[in-house]
């Protein structure tokens, strides 16, 4: 019984604690990173296939991505983060007027955005460039109604 009562504590212990550290939990900068960088790459893609519904799908994964790391980690110099407020309306405006032209222009000067905020960092290391092939060959990214590669 008194064995019983100790493995209940325990749980009851444990349970109290993870949900404690899901309330708490921060995602490492470097992970916010990864996944805004994988978005990067599919952003090209599929603005490059012209499948603008993807391209808008993946422009707004990256807005929230950026917005994830200036909110956990307030020492960030916002006007780095605001520097890509720009070019992610002008590549808005380009998907909306299913302009490849103005896409390719938008998505360089994103990119520009990202390093100068990785210099501005101390992580001129970090260089951010259009991606020359898909790593995720597991996904599409011709539109829906284009035959498919
Ligand atoms: C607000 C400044 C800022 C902006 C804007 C920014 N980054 Fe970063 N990025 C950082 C910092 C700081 C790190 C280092 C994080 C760390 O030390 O864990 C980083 C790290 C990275 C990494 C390395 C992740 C790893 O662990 O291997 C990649 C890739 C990356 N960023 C991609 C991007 C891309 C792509 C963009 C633009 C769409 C971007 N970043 C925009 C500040 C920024």
């Amino acid at each position: 019984m008194r064995r019983l009562a100790l493995i209940c504590a325990v749980l009851v212990g444990s349970a109290g604690a993870s949900l404690a550290v899901a309330q708490e939990y921060v995602p490492a900068l470097g992970d916010v990173m990864t996944a805004v960088q994988w978005r990067h790459i599919k952003l090209w893609f599929a603005g490059k296939l012209e499948n603008w519904d993807l391209a808008r799908y993946e422009l707004r994964q990256i807005r929230a991505g950026l917005e994830e790391a200036v909110t956990f980690y307030r020492e960030i110099p916002v006007e780095l983060v605001a520097a890509t407020v720009d070019p992610i309306k002008a590549i808005d405006a380009a998907i909306d007027a299913k302009d490849g032209f103005r896409f390719a222009e938008g998505y360089n000067a994103l990119t520009d955005a990202c390093n100068a905020c990785h210099v501005g960092t101390g992580r001129s290391f970090i260089v951010i460039q259009v991606p020359t092939a898909s790593p995720a060959s597991n996904q599409s990214f011709a539109p829906l109604d284009s035959p498919q590669p």
